[in-house]
Order: structure tokens, then sequence, then C-alpha cells
């Protein structure tokens, strides 16, 4: 009997893979009943999504190729020890936090391992030291930013379909969930956000569904509504509220600030960012300033940051110091060197290893972002630091040129999670700074990228994991890398 997709099988999980599937290693003939003679080795690999290292499964076969095939876990027989209760009620369908079902110490070690099999294995790196990753402080609550969308169709779970009420299919504010791009899971609580920031997004939803407020349609591209996005400071009480539409009407908005302050007066600023363009992103071609100063600011280790709605700021501030200072420690600054700050957003790590450099230069393409990186150096009484436009899709060497920017001895590189453009690559290179410090939110384009400054004369020294994303499968990871 040959077994197909979409039929059943019982597999033992042994190994965490990336992006948090398990990894069954079975008998190719065994598993798929093949009558043949051969090889019975258990060689053949099926990565089972919702399984851990020592569950056993009943999984759907979902692909069969020659050198592995894909499952989903339908039954857990045997539990793995390291599973925990998830404390949310959209777990499993929110595309938010989909191991909180994965006790946190056994999170952090799969992170650790799947940090060193990139560089091992996908990297082909040895020789190279690995410092253990640095578990979250907060493994709920954590996030200073959620950015929520609005859609006008709603993606109903199982238990919202089985409860049989009528729902309001027309209207949702919530997270998108897997794979799936044009409806929204409406959620009402969030563990990874503040109490307050949920009191915000269920009187957003209330408030606007009683309106009657269209919802943008990714689809017709009509309808006014498209994101929430909650800003929240960790060491201040600032608290912003900005609300992505697809045009301006000041008094829809005005009306819902107003509403919004007196039910939830904790609100110190309310944006209304206006996005024109079809792309589905929560940044506007412009804001408006609605109520209050426009920002926030929050604190990093001894520094204060002014956060505007569309700059970068780290979404997890307490682990933020310790990303930051583990940079610091690799870059061992004497006092005397020139800094670079590629990609630098409101300024942070410059500003944050500022007082051991000669003088720091930070490149970034955002405006909000240069702008709030030159209040926040005034802010900090920084004299040392210098922000630039750059847009690092192109070379930098014409600004670096064009100001007299002096050579770097050390690099400090912060990309997207898409990684390096190779002309910045190339850039880097013709610099050529003694130290470079690569700090990544994903570990496979850092990797790539890492490949190339190896070509071009460096060598990889030490890497450290810091955990800033519990609950989910993301890795942040910085390398040092010395000529
Ligand atoms: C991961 S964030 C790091 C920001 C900062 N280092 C921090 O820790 O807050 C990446 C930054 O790259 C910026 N960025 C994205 N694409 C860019 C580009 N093509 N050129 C320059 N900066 C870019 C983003 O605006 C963002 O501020």
């Amino acid at each position: 009997m040959n077994i197909k997709k979409g039929e059943i099988v019982e597999l033992q999980i042994e190994k965490y893979a990336f992006e948090g599937k398990g990894i069954a290693k079975v008998s190719k003939k065994e598993l798929l009943g093949l009558s043949e003679e051969g090889d019975r080795e258990k060689k053949y690999v099926v990565f089972v999504h919702g399984s851990y290292p020592g569950d056993t499964v009943q999984a759907r076969l979902l692909k069969i190729k020659n050198s592995y095939a894909e499952a989903i876990a339908i039954n857990i027989i045997v539990p793995s020890k390291d599973r925990a209760k998830a404390q949310c009620k959209f777990f499993g369908t929110c595309g938010g936090c989909k191991q909180q079902d994965l006790d946190y110490d056994a999170q952090v070690k799969y992170k650790q391992q799947q940090v060193e099999e990139i560089f091992e294995k996908l990297g082909g790196f040895s020789g190279f030291e690995i410092e253990p990753i640095i578990p979250s402080q907060n493994v709920f609550h954590y996030r200073n930013k959620m950015e929520f969308s609005f859609s006008e169709k709603r993606w109903l779970t199982k238990e919202e379909i089985s409860k049989g009420r009528i729902f309001d299919k027309d209207f949702s504010l919530g997270l998108h969930i897997p794979k799936i791009y044009d409806k929204v899971l409406d959620v009402d609580e969030c563990f990874l956000q503040s109490e307050v920031s949920n009191n915000i997004l269920n009187f957003t939803r209330n408030f606007f569904k009683k309106k009657n407020t269209s919802v943008y349609s990714t689809k017709t591209h009509t309808g006014f509504l498209r994101n929430l996005v909650i800003k929240q400071s960790f060491h201040t009480d600032d608290l912003m509220v900005n609300l992505v539409t697809s045009e301006e009407n000041d008094e829809l908005i005005n009306e819902f600030c107003d509403e919004l302050r007196k039910e939830i007066p904790e609100v110190t600023t309310v944006i209304n960012n206006i996005n024109k363009k079809f792309a589905a992103v929560a940044a506007g071609d412009y804001e408006k300033v609605i109520y209050g100063p426009g920002f926030i600011y929050d604190e990093i280790g001894k520094h204060k940051f002014r956060i505007s709605a569309n700059s970068f700021f780290q979404t997890n501030t307490l682990q933020a110091e310790k990303l930051y200072q583990t940079a610091f420690d690799f870059a061992e600054l004497k006092g005397n060197e020139i800094v670079y700050d590629l990609y630098s957003g409101a300024g942070t790590i410059a500003i944050y290893i500022s007082d051991k450099a000669k003088q720091v230069y930070a490149f970034e393409a955002v405006e909000s972002a240069i702008a709030d990186a030159i209040v926040n150096a005034e802010l900090n009484n920084i004299l040392n630091v210098k922000c630039f436009a750059a847009d690092l899709y192109k070379s930098f060497l014409p600004i670096v040129d064009k100001y007299n920017i002096p050579k770097a001895d050390v690099m400090i590189i912060d990309p997207p999670r898409s990684g390096m453009h190779p002309v910045t690559i190339n850039d880097v290179i013709t610099l050529s700074p003694e130290k470079i410090i690569y700090v990544s939110c994903n570990p496979s384009t850092q990797v790539r990228d890492i490949k190339m400054l190896v070509d071009g004369g460096y060598k990889l020294v030490k890497i450290r994991p810091v955990d800033m994303f519990p609950h989910t499968y993301h890795i942040e990871n910085i390398a040092l890398l010395r000529k």
C-alpha cells in the first residue's frame, strides 16, 4: 500500500526545526509503505507543523517530496515534557505567538540551537565562539508597540462558529492569521501588550463599529479605516494611539480622539497617519497630530529617547538594553574610535555607545527616525553623534565623501529582516573597518551577508542570540567580525 498526501501517520518528533516545526526521522520505505526493497535507515525527514521534540503525534501528510515530507499534527498522542498550556484564547489561530504552548526555557534552548545550526550548516562557519542566548526578562506584555489591522472580512475561529451566534463579519480589528492576507482575526485581548492597550483596542473597535465607519479593502482600495498602532513607553507614562486611515476626516477623528481620551485618560498623544498607497503598511504618506506632542519618550539604559509614530524602536524595551549592551561589549571601544551605526533608526545604538566612542556617524533612510535621532542626541547632551539621511539600498560612499566623514574603526549594522543590500556590503568592505558588529532579527539573511563579508576579508569571531520575541520563533542575533 502506498501512503499518499492527506493520509494520517504516527510520528515521533526528535528535533526542532526552523519556524517552530518538529522533525521526525523515518525510513521512507516504512513511512510510505513502499514494498520494494530499499534503504530502511531512518533518514527521511518529515517536518511536522504544531509539534515539538518529545511528542508522539498523529499527523496528516501535506507534502511528499523525494528528500522530505511535510505534515501537520492533528492529535498529540504523547505530549513532550516541554509543552505548556497556552494562555491566549486565540492561540492556534492568531499569527502572533505561535510557541505559547512551549515552555519558555525550551523556547530559548531551541532558539540557541537554531542560530548555531544556521551558522554552522547554512553558513558553513566553524571555529567561532557561540555565547549563550540572553532570555527575555518578561515573557508576556513585553511589547511596547502593537500594530492591528482593520478588515471588512472577519476571520471566525472554530469556537466562534460553533457558538452559532451571528457575527458581524464585515468589520474586524485585530491580527492577521498566517498566510491569509485579507481576513483579520477580531482580537479583544492580546497577551503581548498591556491591559490599557487592550482597552484602547476594544474602545476603537466599538467606536467605529457604532459609527458604521467603512473599512479599507485591500481588493477594491476603498474604505476609510486601515490600522491601529499603539505605542506605549515602558519607563514613562507616555502612550500613543495612531490611527491609519486612507484619507482625512477631521470631524470623525476629532470625535474619536475626544471620546478615547474620556474613556482612557492614560492616552498622551493621538495621531492620524493618512496612507493613500495600495501597499498594506501601517505608515502614512503624512501624519496629523490630533492631540498631544505627537511622540512618546522611552528609556534604554541611562538614555532617554523620543519616538515618533513611524520611527523604528526596539519593541521589547527591557531586552533592547541587553541587546545594545551586548553589541557594546562586542565592540570593546576604548574611546578613540570612529563608529558608524548603519540602519540607525532613532539613533538608539549610536547614543547608547557614544560615551565610549570618539565620534559616531549614524545612517538611516526614514526621515522621522533621523529627526528623532537628532533630537535624541540633544536630549541626552551628546555632541559626538551625527546623523545622515542615507538609503542603504544604494551606495553610501558618496555621502561619506561629500561630508568628509572619517573612516570607521567599528561599524554597527542593524538592518531590517531582509538584511543588507550587496551594494552596502561592498561599501562596508571598501571602507574596511577593523570590527563589524552585525545585529539582526533574521539569522538567515545575517548569515548570507556575513558570508559576503568573510569573502571580503573578515573573520567571524563570535555570536550571541538575544531573545527579543518570546512565544514567537523570531530570533535576534549579534555577530562580531574582525578584519
Ligand atoms: C532593525 S531596525 C534597527 C534600528 C536601530 N538600530 C534600533 O536598534 O532601533 C532597521 C532600521 O533600518 C531602517 N532601514 C530600512 N531600510 C533602509 C534603507 N534602505 N536604508 C537605510 N535604512 C533603512 C529602518 O527604518 C529601521 O530604522
